[in-house]
């Protein structure tokens, strides 16, 4: 039996920090070393301001932190001492070459097998974390089977992570399931019941499933998969909602009452995944990228069946996913009498979900970019994400032209603030906070006809209170008749699903 007394964790993000940090907690009798080619971000987990918000996991951190946890830029050593590497370093699409914008990007990955084999004498299990193309273990093995030592003896496993983000702790800390896929040879095998004793310190054993590597690695991009096309049924719905009168909330009831179905996940919203904001695509991005890597393999293999099979349906997806925020930004558009030129817009909410403040992906940028195209004036509140990420988002090349974001954007420092003098607020994240704040307060500030744009159903059940108020209220989903302001409709903006993502929307 393999015994774990170290750990070293290559890539500190949104991953590899927290999953650490838990296990670090979990298993106070092993080492556990985080390490990052980034310096200030392994300077910000060694300070008071860790560099990713998730709720619980500051605590986390700090009970352990200097005592059997630490995080460094000695990548090198961390990863001699180690008798288990994980490889938790981002896998982004590509945004170059061959498979721009559609493959994953395996060049970190690479980088890390390459520095394992070279700081590695003796017997190592390294580790797959990162969300991978199914057969990526195969390569690191090439890799480490190139550049073999006298006694070098490498076990790969992967062990992808499931967690969402905005719940990473809670999910760390009771995980549906940990999946752990290793080599059905002997060697494999001891080496997933080491890193099985890992997890066994917290987590039930029944939860701890074993598989083959490519097993392991294809149930990750499966789940995340299967996770998009659900949201992705839901999102159709709720256009089907708008247009008839239903309510996808009551549908969503409804239908999630089937056993068959379930009722997580069918939360409709503006949703996230889109191939256009792909240079630091990972994780808030997952979705998409998994979709990528999904169809990257397919493509490799059977390039013909792509576009009718399993890809065919990835792309429809992502289709579904870029129709919801066009759909929403032309909502508002419409509903503002076809113009934002020169209006000043509220958005509330930058991050990609509540909780976190991650932006990657984030549908906030692209209902930004909808709007600053149309010329309106946008005050943007997050409650988490700093001022720097939105303006670096919003700067992107393929979210905004010339000195749009400086003629356009102005950061908030709170809710209040953002609305004083808006024609429109637009939820854009389902923050907590936006239930609370004083809206009351917000109505007397705003331009009259004063609406609220709910792209992520949080204001359900204050309706008649903000009607009362005077608000005009649209939300995703719904079809809200009631107390609307007649107006003479000209030229709707009408965006198409083939348009490129980038491209003005018609008007
Ligand atoms: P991230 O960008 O937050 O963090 C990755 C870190 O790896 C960065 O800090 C980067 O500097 C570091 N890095 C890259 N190459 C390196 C190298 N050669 N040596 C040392 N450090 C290196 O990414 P993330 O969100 O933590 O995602 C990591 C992986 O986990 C991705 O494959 C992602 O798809 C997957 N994943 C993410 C989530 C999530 O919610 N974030 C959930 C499940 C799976
Ligand atoms: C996802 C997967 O859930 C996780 O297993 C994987 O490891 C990484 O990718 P994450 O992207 O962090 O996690 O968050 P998730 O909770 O899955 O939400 C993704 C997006 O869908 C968010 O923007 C969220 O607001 C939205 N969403 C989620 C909905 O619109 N409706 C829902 O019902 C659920």
């Amino acid at each position: 039996m393999v015994e774990i007394k170290k750990i070293c964790c290559i890539g500190a993000g949104y991953v590899g920090g927290p999953t650490c940090s838990v296990i670090a907690h979990m298993c106070p009798e092993i080492r556990v070393t985080v390490v990052d080619v980034n310096e200030s971000r392994i300077n910000a987990w060694n300070s008071p301001t860790l560099p990713i918000y998730e709720p619980g996991l500051k605590e986390v951190v700090e009970s352990c932190r200097g005592k059997n946890l630490f995080f460094s830029t000695n990548i090198d050593d961390a990863i001699r001492e180690a008798d288990l590497v994980f490889i938790s370093v981002n896998t982004p699409t590509k945004t170059y070459g061959m498979g721009k914008g559609r493959a994953a990007d395996l060049k970190y990955i690479e980088a890390c097998a390459r520095r394992i084999v070279q700081n590695s004498n003796g017997y190592k299990i390294v580790t797959e974390k990162s969300t991978v193309p199914v057969r990526a273990a195969e390569s690191i093995r090439r890799i480490f089977d190139a550049n073999t030592k006298p006694n070098l003896n490498l076990q790969v496993l992967s062990n992808p992570e499931f967690l969402a983000e905005g719940t990473a702790i809670k999910d760390l800390k009771n995980p549906d399931r940990v999946l752990i896929g290793g080599d059905e040879t002997p060697e494999g095998q001891k080496a997933v019941l080491a890193l099985c004793a890992v997890y066994e310190h917290w987590v039930p054993k029944e939860k701890i499933l074993t598989t083959n590597t490519w097993s392991s690695e294809l149930s990750k991009l499966a789940a995340n998969a299967f996770l998009a096309q659900r949201i992705s049924s839901i999102n159709s719905i709720s256009a089907l909602c708008e247009a008839t009168g239903a309510d996808v909330e009551e549908v969503a009831t409804a239908i999630g009452m089937d056993q068959r179905i379930g009722n997580k996940f069918l939360k409709a919203s503006v949703g996230k995944y889109s191939f256009l904001y792909v240079t630091q695509v990972t994780n808030a991005s997952s979705f998409i990228e998994e979709l990528c890597f999904l169809c990257n393999l397919i493509s490799l293999k059977k390039k013909k069946d792509f576009k009718s099979g399993t890809g065919g349906l990835c792309f429809q997806v992502i289709d579904m996913n870029d129709y919801q925020r066009r759909r929403f930004a032309s909502r508002i558009i419409d509903s503002l009498f076809n113009t934002v030129t020169d209006k000043k817009i509220a958005i509330l909410g930058f991050a990609f979900k509540k909780d976190t403040g991650d932006t990657r992906e984030s549908s906030s940028i692209y209902i930004s970019k909808y709007l600053m195209d149309e010329g309106a004036h946008l005050h943007i509140y997050d409650p988490k994400v700093p001022r720097e990420q939105i303006v670096v988002d919003l700067s992107h090349p393929g979210v905004s032209a010339d000195d749009q974001v400086s003629r356009l954007v102005t950061i908030s420092k709170d809710p209040y603030e953002a609305c004083d003098g808006a024609h429109a607020l637009v939820i854009c994240t389902e923050w907590d906070m936006f239930k609370e704040l004083d809206y009351e307060r917000i109505h007397k500030k705003m331009l009259k006809p004063a609406f609220i744009f709910d792209g992520r159903r949080v204001l359900d059940g204050l309706h008649n209170e903000l009607q009362t108020i005077g608000f005009q209220i649209e939300t995703i989903g719904k079809k809200v008749s009631s107390k609307r302001i007649p107006y003479t409709p000209g030229e709707i903006p009408k965006f198409s699903l083939q348009d490129p993502p980038n491209k003005k929307p018609k008007v």
